[in-house]
């Protein structure tokens, strides 16, 4: 049997009086890459929020490889190579392309004022092999030809792609995507379905992605998770998401149904 990388068990989050995330429990498979599906507002975002340290739980708990991290803060999570996206892109519109890379790996000593004035040559060395890193990365992603372009300047789904590139600059296990597809041509989109399968397969990474796109999420997920006012309604195979009457009902619409099969 897979292990679960994550456990979600009863989270809640509250804004005021409105539940976010309501006693919501779910598992994700190590390996697996999870859809997460669900209508605007249903808390999926709040969800992801919670789990990667961006917001406090209001009640419930959040386990990764059995440990405990319930409101454990977002950089000791990217540490443990628990990593996430964020719905807007937030590139450093003012640097290249492989220097938002670069960006990434925090605890390269270069940031400690002493080993810059002490021990320069290991701060070169270090920098060196983090642009290693980045060519690497740009290269993977196809993005090599804008590898000294500003970010600021790529189109929307090229800013996606250096989002999910930003997850490969450190060892990730579990990657957090949400609607990195959103906005994305479909040549790129075709791109970056391949960039997170190859990822999958080749380093490992299990991911959970929300995404609207249901052509997308069946390309890419199993199983898909369906959420409606902040809790799980519904968890399979996209498949039988799509003939599921609630799914149908809360999010696919009427139409869905004849449509796809
Ligand atoms: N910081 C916040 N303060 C107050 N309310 C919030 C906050 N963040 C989210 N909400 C509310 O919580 C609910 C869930 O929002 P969330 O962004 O998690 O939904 P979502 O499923 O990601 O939606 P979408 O598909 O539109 O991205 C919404 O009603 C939203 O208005
Ligand atoms: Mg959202």
């Amino acid at each position: 049997m897979q292990d679960n990388i994550l456990e979600i068990k009863n989270l809640s989050k509250y804004f005021g009086g409105l539940a976010a995330v309501s006693n919501c429990s779910l598992k994700i498979k190590q390996g697996t890459v999870t859809g997460i599906i669900g209508p605007n507002g249903s808390g999926k975002t709040t969800l992801f929020n919670l789990i990667a340290g961006n917001l406090k739980s209001s009640a419930g708990s959040v386990l990764f490889n059995n440990e405990n991290i319930t409101d454990v803060p977002s950089y000791e999570l990217f540490s443990k190579g628990l990593l996430r996206t964020f719905q807007i892109a937030h590139e450093f519109t003012n640097l290249s392309v492989l220097e938002n890379l670069m960006m990434v790996p925090g605890n390269q000593s270069g940031e400690k004022l002493m080993n810059a004035l002490l021990k320069p040559r290991l701060v070169a060395k270090e920098e060196s092999q983090i642009k290693e890193k980045a060519i690497e990365v740009v290269d993977f992603l196809n993005l090599s030809h804008l590898k000294n372009e500003l970010a600021g300047n790529l189109s929307g789904g090229q800013k996606k792609l250096l989002e999910l590139g930003r997850t490969m600059m450190v060892d990730a296990k579990l990657v957090l995507l949400d609607e990195v597809g959103a906005g994305v041509n479909r040549t790129l989109l075709k791109d970056l379905g391949t960039a997170i399968e190859k990822l999958n397969k080749e380093k490992g990474y299990t991911f959970c992605m929300i995404e609207h796109d249901m052509d997308f999420i069946g390309r890419l997920c199993d199983p898909v998770i369906v959420m409606a006012e902040g809790s799980v309604l519904f968890e399979g195979s996209v498949k039988d998401a799509k003939k599921d009457e609630r799914v149908i009902e809360s999010y696919l619409g009427r139409g869905s149904k004849l449509k796809d099969n």
